[in-house]
């Protein structure tokens, strides 16, 4: 393996512009990043921006790298994998798709078979390098090409190793859609706080502050969620009156059954996804 190592992308689209970005920042060489992206203007951009080296096609792009990131949406998968298998077995880089919802098994069998796997689902506030991504590693991998893994999806937020590829979709309903529920519930707090007789401008400073308070302190203290609600909801307080609310309205149930729901939609999705290639 070169050091530092090449990583080529293949599809150079939106997240892979993001872990091109962060790897760049946390000093990646860009001369060590190959990209393969079909769409001209898009190419020249990452290649302005960063001063990565472009391919010609996927095959030149797979056969040079140490490490291939499979950055295509879902559906352009098969036939990108059909293309570079040759290259994947003469090279035996290390593989990480970020493609939501294709299974390791049909990655392997369109290689070829007997590659070197780690699926990833990231999720969009990657976008902004506080991305959050579960990972899982196929038999071939050993602990170098975890290591490689996660300091590529590390580049642009943290990252999460399951032990079961099945839970990638548990994954998907927790942070791959997580971010979606937080909008949901800012959206509808800024409705009420303008109900209340805010503006809506002013609704939505208090939300969005409190949302980045909130997270922040969720993620800077030792304590667990539960107790800092506790600790900010005094006895015959305003919070309180609010949280009974939720509570009686089912809130906590809702919100399982929600993730389930998104957890069965992943495997729905992926099934039709294999079915489909
Ligand atoms: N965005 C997210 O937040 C997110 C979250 C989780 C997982 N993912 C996964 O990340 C992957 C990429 O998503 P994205 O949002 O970055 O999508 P995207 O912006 O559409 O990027 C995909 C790129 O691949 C290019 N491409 C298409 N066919 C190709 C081929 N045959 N060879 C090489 N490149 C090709 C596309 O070019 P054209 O535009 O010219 O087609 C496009 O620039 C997807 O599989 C998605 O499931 C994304």
């Amino acid at each position: 393996m070169s050091n530092p190592p090449l990583l080529a992308f293949i599809g150079g689209g939106n997240m892979a512009r993001a872990l091109i970005g962060g790897l760049i920042e946390n000093g990646h060489a860009a001369d060590a990043i190959l990209v393969s992206e079909p769409d001209a203007g898009t190419a020249a951009r990452l290649q302005r921006d960063f001063g990565v080296r472009l391919a010609t096609d996927n095959k030149e792009a797979a056969t040079a790298a140490d490490v291939v990131v499979l950055a295509v949406k879902p559906q352009q998968l098969a036939r990108v994998c059909a293309a570079i298998a040759p290259a994947v077995q003469r090279g035996r880089p290390l593989l990480i798709s970020i493609a939501a919802g294709i299974r390791e098994r049909s990655i392997e069998e369109w290689l070829g078979g007997d590659v070197m796997l780690v699926r990833c689902m990231p999720n969009t506030p990657a976008l902004v390098g506080a991305g959050m991504t579960g990972l899982h590693a196929g038999p071939g991998v050993d602990a170098v090409g975890r290591a490689l893994a996660e300091r590529i999806l590390g580049a642009v937020g943290e990252v999460l190793w399951v032990e079961e590829e099945s839970l990638l979709d548990a994954v998907t309903a927790v942070s791959g859609s997580g971010p979606a529920y937080y909008f949901l519930f800012m959206e509808a707090m800024i409705d009420a706080g303008e109900r209340l007789g805010l503006s809506r401008e002013a609704a939505t400073r208090l939300t969005l502050q409190t949302a980045l308070g909130a997270a922040r302190m969720a993620r800077a203290g030792d304590e667990p969620p539960g107790v800092l609600r506790q600790r900010v909801t005094s006895p015959g307080g305003t919070t309180e009156q609010a949280l009974r609310h939720f509570e009686q309205g089912g809130l906590r149930e809702l919100v399982v059954e929600a993730l389930r729901k998104a957890r069965d939609r992943s495997i729905e999705l992926s099934d039709q996804l294999a079915g489909s290639a």
